[in-house]
């Protein structure tokens, strides 16, 4: 057994000891949790849901899938489903959330939902999102921010530039960087990290709306445009600043690149920053976080969230309704987001024990709300169809991965993948 696990368990006994334990004997149960967090910063993230599950007295049994972005994690979430046997809680966000809802294997958590008034709680557009016909089927735990810059300070001061702020700055310190020796961009091997830094692209160079026409309405003529020629380009060309090994490469170890110097920057969600503070670094000091090029006063946003499943046993029921609770409490939602790198998506929280980078996330989540700018990430499922999204990503993933490829047959492929139901 780990130290945090010893720890937490002597928690549960304490609280068990003073009569402070929610559940009685007769009550716990045991809650299955399906979810892919399995880097550093992510697993003590995980560790605080969990610690939260056992000091109420009931038993978590860890379902974790290993795989950045959680691709495999869907596939075998789907052969446990089919075969009758779905884990209590299973992390699902955005569009899929209803596909899984449709399938009629969702539990209904109104009560919870009522009873913690989580309408009030919640952004509206967010808490949609979290409904299927109007009842509430799956608990948030957090916002992150995808459009971010992640950036060694000391690697760029070494080579005299500057953070960019826009693309053209970008390669001028991809220029620099690559003469002073360092690998410019850290960057990893599955398609969904390509599809991260081709977001960021999109919307830096292409700006909101193009982004929302090509990328969230998946409209022909704008997929096919000079605006997704030029975006197309740009991503290609990041390529070029990238290393040999980075196929395969999982992106926590791109973002340990960045850690220890051996890269000077990664274009990333703050999920990287929950690695930067696991590895005992400081914001602003020894790493620097940055909106992605062009993108400043736009933020793509992704909210985890664990979708509830239909289960049978009255005990294992209370123990996924008693989890549902605590993910929504304001203890949970800091604990938890001080360590993944995401801010709270309960409104309202007070924000005095984050860091900079998570404030500025938050005011940015506002500011963009009001302007029209805030956007849902295609590359962590929050914007469409899971059979389109998978489409897209492999045919970004494919251009970016062949030499040969125009831009103007990438685009083909894109416009035609987007058709996909
Ligand atoms: C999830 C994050 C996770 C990241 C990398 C994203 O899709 O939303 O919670 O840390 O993938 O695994």
């Amino acid at each position: 057994m780990s130290a945090s696990n010893l720890s937490v368990r002597c928690l549960a006994g304490a609280l068990a000891a003073t009569g402070l334990m929610a559940a009685t004997a007769a009550q716990a149960g045991e809650v299955e949790v399906l979810h892919w967090w399995t880097s550093g910063g992510e697993a003590k993230a995980a560790t605080a849901l969990k610690g939260k599950l056992l000091a109420l007295g009931h038993t978590w049994r860890d379902f974790a899938v290993a795989g950045g972005g959680g691709d495999s994690a869907m596939t075998v979430l789907k052969s446990r489903v089919v075969s009758g046997n779905a884990p209590a809680a299973a992390q699902i966000k955005g569009p899929s959330i209803q596909e899984w809802a449709r399938e009629g294997v969702l539990a209904n958590i109104d009560d919870v939902a009522k009873a913690n008034q989580w309408d009030s709680l919640l952004p509206k557009t967010i808490a949609d999102g979290l409904k299927y016909k109007g009842s509430y089927v799956a608990a948030p735990v957090n916002v992150h921010r995808v459009n971010w810059l992640w950036a060694n300070p000391a690697v760029f001061q070494k080579a005299g530039v500057k953070v960019p702020t826009t693309w053209d700055e970008f390669f001028t310190a991809a220029e620099a960087l690559k003469k002073a020796g360092v690998i410019p961009v850290a960057h990893g091997g599955q398609n969904w990290q390509d599809f991260t830094t081709f977001e960021a692209v999109a919307l830096g160079v292409g700006g909101a709306d193009f982004y929302k026409k090509a990328l969230v309405q998946m409209d022909q003529g704008t997929l096919k445009s000079a605006t997704m020629e030029k975006v197309l380009t740009t991503f290609k060309k990041v390529k070029d600043y990238t290393d040999r090994n980075a196929p395969g490469r999982d992106w926590n170890l791109a973002t340990a690149m960045v850690i220890n110097g051996q890269a000077g920057m990664q274009i990333m969600g703050d999920w990287a920053k929950g690695e930067f503070i696991a590895a005992g670094k400081t914001p602003g000091k020894d790493f620097v976080c940055a909106p992605a090029p062009g993108t400043g006063k736009a933020y793509t946003y992704n909210v985890d969230s664990f979708a509830m499943f239909k289960i049978k046993n009255d005990a294992n029921v209370k123990a996924q309704k008693d989890l549902a609770t605590a993910i929504m409490s304001p203890e949970f939602q800091e604990v938890f987001n001080l360590n993944k790198g995401s801010i709270p998506v309960r409104l309202n929280m007070d924000l005095a024990k984050f860091d900079d980078c998570a404030k500025q996330s938050s005011s940015d989540f506002v500011a963009s709300s009001k302007s029209g700018t805030l956007l849902p990430s295609i590359a962590h499922g929050m914007a469409v169809p899971s059979a389109a999204e998978g489409a897209i990503k492999d045919a970004v993933s494919q251009f970016w991965n062949t030499d040969k490829m125009t831009a103007k047959e990438a685009m083909d492929r894109i416009a035609s993948a987007a058709k996909q139901k």
